[in-house]
């Protein structure tokens, strides 16, 4: 979503604050602006579109102070006049977040003759801003009494014209200060990954704390929302040593991290085995009911876990959508367990869940990618997935990572070590997912044969119906078809009305529940639907039934064979959204971190 940097230092801040926007355009963005000082004012200029778009305004200019900004639009569609930075005479302001007393401030303002111009909420923070600070005569004071006139979850960065300084502040959304050694550097941004290479040094600012970017002290300096100087902030040095992704030869994002997979299943035991052997902070015992919850691919990761936890652990389970449950106003109590799943661990509505879990009692477990994120900072355990940075917006080895931790817990709530418990089912995915990447021709000529058909239907039983849904879902983000995921003993009950001849159903086979599997597929047959099924190579008529067949050995797994599946969904993905020509590492539309409800 949103992406900020905010420079202030010695050098030309223009490029190191595009760059930094470009190394944050995966997360998704429909336009992008800078504000920056020249001699004493204050300039703006912003373009809908690509930041190729603004780099080419811009890269000529010159600037010791300046802020970026990446917009993925919410309030106001997308045109160059409701991109950020929002600006005028005395201050330039970048948002990520809702705020959500918008309407209501923006109506008081023109009652009391303030004029704007754009459709957004920002903008409401820049007027609210610019008429405190006319009152009272003092930057600091305005900014921390505008934002504390604000609601909901948002993150600010100010340029004013009248100082060398740069403000930032945030509540519940994602915001980092960065500086040098010698202090002559400082930045602001909503992700760590921007400043990579330009700091040594990285700060977490507590919540409602504003960081001060102080030119002329060289430092970062930190104050709670009544203006005194605070220490609620964490600080990293560890992020120097971080390097830029590149697609390393492949051709795109997405797939260079599906073929990551085979290295990060073979290292996640090893790493288990020498950092986490044990829960800490929460036993199964303390526990009555587990609440997984999380949006996305991460909630289907969530699917594939219920059965084995219900099963395993005799604990009911229910598995959420974010967005759902933090309105439902579920029954919970202190005897219950919320578990988030999250790539970012910044998902607004992830994040919303936890926090009333937080306030109800709950224990509170994640299992998450991004080390240092408001997530990570929420829960009582983390359990990390350690696959590293994920660019493509549409998630692959993070639902691979995410599914296999998810197994980790399991064990870890039994009082195993995990890493010796799966050591050899993680060995047999790994050749086998192996495997699959070293022979994708198959795969590949299905998705040339199918990829003009009108619709596609997923359709998978037990274990392999999270499968299902999150291959119809990785179809649809990145080959903008229309594709849905049902348990295939659903079918007839509306979803079989959509097939003809027209639709391609993509049928899940696994050795379990095979029979039953298989009399639906007949019944999709019988209506002279387009079948691909995904099963056992061991098989009786799978190939009679099907117009195309992918064959897969399932020797050896007891638990993991639903990863399996999905690396072959997630390559079938990626070969049709290639015949279609579409942005496969930045679909239209969406953002790999969705910060904002
Ligand atoms: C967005 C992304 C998805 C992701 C979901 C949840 O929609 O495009 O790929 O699954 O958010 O994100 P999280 O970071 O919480 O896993």
């Amino acid at each position: 979503m949103c992406g900020i940097v905010g420079y202030i230092g010695n050098e030309n801040g223009v490029s190191k604050v595009l760059e930094g926007l470009s190394r944050l355009e995966y997360r998704g963005y429909d336009s992008a602006g800078i504000s920056y000082k020249e001699n004493s004012d204050l300039k703006v200029v912003k373009k809908e579109g690509k930041l190729t778009n603004l780099e080419s305004l811009v890269s000529e200019i010159k600037a010791n102070a300046v802020v970026g900004h990446t917009r993925w639009a919410t309030h106001g569609e997308v045109n160059d006049i409701n991109a950020h930075p929002h600006g005028n005479d005395l201050f330039s302001v970048v948002h990520n977040g809702i705020i959500e007393n918008a309407f209501e401030l923006k109506k008081e303002l023109k009652e009391q003759g303030e004029v704007f111009h754009s459709q957004t909420d920002s903008e409401v923070f820049l007027v609210l801003l610019t008429k405190n600070f006319k009152a009272e005569k003092n930057i600091k004071s305005a900014v921390l009494k505008t934002f504390s006139q604000v609601t909901g979850n948002s993150s600010f960065v100010i340029l004013p014209r009248d100082e060398d300084n740069i403000y930032a502040i945030k509540r519940s959304a994602p915001l980092v200060c960065g500086k040098n050694d010698s202090g002559d550097q400082l930045f602001a941004s909503s992700d760590p990954y921007a400043l990579i290479g330009f700091v040594e040094n990285i700060f977490f600012p507590g919540e409602e704390i504003l960081c001060f970017l102080s030119k002329e002290n060289k430092r970062v300096e930190f104050f709670d929302i009544e203006g005194n100087p605070s220490e609620n902030y964490q600080s990293d040095k560890s992020r120097k040593d971080l390097k830029v992704e590149t697609k390393e030869g492949f051709d795109h994002f997405m797939l260079k991290e599906i073929y990551e997979q085979p290295k990060l299943i073979n290292n996640i035991a090893k790493i288990y085995e020498t950092e986490y052997q044990e829960l800490k902070n929460i036993k199964l015992e303390d526990i009555e009911t587990i609440n997984i919850i999380g949006c996305g691919t991460a909630w289907h990761a969530g699917l594939c876990m219920r059965n084995m936890f219900e099963t395993e652990l005799k604990k009911k389970v229910n598995v959420e959508l974010a967005s759902e449950f933090r309105y439902r106003k579920p029954y919970l109590t202190n005897k219950d367990m919320g578990l988030f799943i999250s790539q970012s661990g910044e998902t607004a509505d992830t994040i919303a869940c936890t926090e009333l879990c937080k306030e109800l009692g709950l224990k509170l477990g994640s299992i998450l990618n991004v080390k240092d994120s408001t997530l990570n900072r929420l829960c009582d355990e983390n359990m990390m997935i350690h696959a590293g940075q994920e660019i493509g917006v549409a998630s692959t080895k993070a639902f691979t990572m995410q599914v296999i931790v998810g197994h980790f817990l399991m064990r870890l709530f039994q009082g195993k070590n995990p890493a010796k418990e799966f050591e050899k089912e993680l060995e047999v995915l790994k050749n086998r997912v192996q495997g699959i990447l070293d022979a994708p021709e198959l795969i590949k000529k299905i998705a040339n044969s199918i990829h003009s058909y009108k619709g596609f239907i997923f359709t998978g039983r037990n274990k392999y119906f999270p499968i299902a849904l999150e291959g119809a879902l990785k179809l649809k983000e990145i080959a903008y078809v229309h594709a849905e995921g049902y348990a295939a003993g659903e079918l007839k009950h509306g979803p079989i009305a959509l097939i003809d001849e027209e639709m391609v159903s993509i049928c899940l086979v696994g050795p379990e529940l095979y029979e039953k599997t298989l009399s639906n597929i007949e019944e999709i047959k019988a209506r002279k639907g387009k079948i691909l099924i995904v099963g056992p190579e061991e098989h009786d008529n799978l190939e009679e039934l099907a117009d195309w067949f992918i064959p897969l050995n399932f020797e050896g797994f007891e638990y993991f064979s639903p990863i399996y599946v999905n690396v072959v969904m997630q390559l079938l993905s990626y070969y049709i959204a290639r015949e279609k020509g579409t942005d496969i590492d930045k679909p239209r539309n969406l953002a790999k971190s969705v910060t904002v409800e």
